[in-house]
């Protein structure tokens, strides 16, 4: 079993099965909601620990009602601008919403994707999907179906959506009030920019302030996550290859034979998307380092700087 079509994938979503799906960001490992052999199996294939938990992916704004037990104003005004799009909201569940997919915690995250296959995948099921990104805990995120592919050794059926438009995860923001002004922190940066959120919420007129925070109970937020199979090495100055074998060989106790340097180029967009693919290029050349040039973080960079730093093994000043 390894690529299925459309019809297929609703099929074996339906029946309970686990199944590998496109997004705009990453690819997921999709289970509904309901379905708690789904939600285990999702954990199994994964390795990933009970305590990190589940995005919601849902076909719309109309399907949040029953999943939350709070909607807060920014949200609703957030999800107008951004939904279907790169943006998770985390608020607080429904009871009704399965512990396996939120580790227990009383809030739960959502997210309406905007991939055309994954909206007509989750409209024709009919029942949200909970997906994490659909590679091993802790290792790349999958950008093609074939990452999946080879990520799971051919075991887990994946429904084909091509390179994924943006190509880093979604941004994931939880809001709380206090005395009429919004607290929104953002947990992890990503699809949609802290400069993108800031100017819809003064467009709508809300009271907020907006900050980055790392919040304890989301892997996605450990130092060390979203690792190559060879080390990535950040450099602030120019060092030739030599140099920064010997400093890897010092630092790392790493015998390195080749460096591969990454261009991230000037756009962003495009190098947010080939980011992922990148590394595991790279890395299957085998006995390497990836290196690449410390650049500006601002803007849309911040969510890439964020990947590129968790996925390093040194920085070199
Ligand atoms: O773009 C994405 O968000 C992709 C695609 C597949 O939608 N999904 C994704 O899922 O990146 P995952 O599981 O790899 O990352 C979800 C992040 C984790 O860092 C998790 O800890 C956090 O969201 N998260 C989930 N539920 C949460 C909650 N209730 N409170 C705080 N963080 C939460
Ligand atoms: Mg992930």
């Amino acid at each position: 079993m390894s690529y299925v079509s459309l019809e297929e994938a609703v099929n074996l979503l339906r029946a309970g099965r686990v199944v590998g799906i496109p997004t705009e960001t990453v690819y997921g490992l999709a289970g509904r909601i309901d379905a708690e052999p789904a939600l285990r199996s999702i954990f199994a294939t994964k390795q990933r620990p009970f305590f990190d938990p589940l995005i919601v992916h849902v076909a719309s704004l109309t399907d949040v009602g029953p999943l939350v037990s709070r909607w807060p104003e920014p949200f609703q005004a957030l999800a107008a601008r951004f939904w279907p799009g790169p943006l998770t909201l985390v608020t607080n569940k429904a009871p009704t919403v399965s512990p396996l997919i939120t580790s227990g915690l009383e809030t739960v995250a959502l997210r309406c994707p905007r991939h055309p296959l994954a909206r007509e995948l989750l409209t024709r099921l009919g029942v949200p999907v909970a997906a994490p990104s659909a590679n091993r805990f802790g290792r790349t995120s999958p950008t093609r179906a074939e990452h999946v592919e080879t990520e799971f050794s051919g075991q887990v059926p994946v429904l084909d959506g091509g390179l994924c438009e943006i190509g880093l995860e979604s941004t994931v923001i939880d809001a709380k009030e206090t005395d009429g002004s919004w607290n929104i922190r953002i947990l992890r940066p990503g699809g949609v920019s802290r400069a993108e959120l800031e100017g819809e919420l003064y467009r709508q007129g809300i009271r907020f302030t907006l900050e980055r925070a790392e919040s304890a109970a989301s892997p996605g937020h450990l130092p060390s996550h979203y690792q190559p199979t060879s080390p990535v090495i950040i450099i602030h100055r120019e060092l030739d290859d030599g140099e920064i074998l010997a400093l890897v060989r010092e630092k790392l106790g790493r015998h390195a034979r080749q460096v591969s340097r990454l261009e991230l180029g000037p756009s962003p967009e495009q190098a947010a998307r080939r980011l992922y693919q990148n590394f595991r290029e790279l890395s299957a050349l085998g006995d390497n380092v990836i290196v690449i040039s410390r650049t500006a973080d601002q803007g849309h960079w911040e969510a890439i700087w964020d990947r590129i730093e968790r996925a390093s093994s040194l920085t070199l000043p």
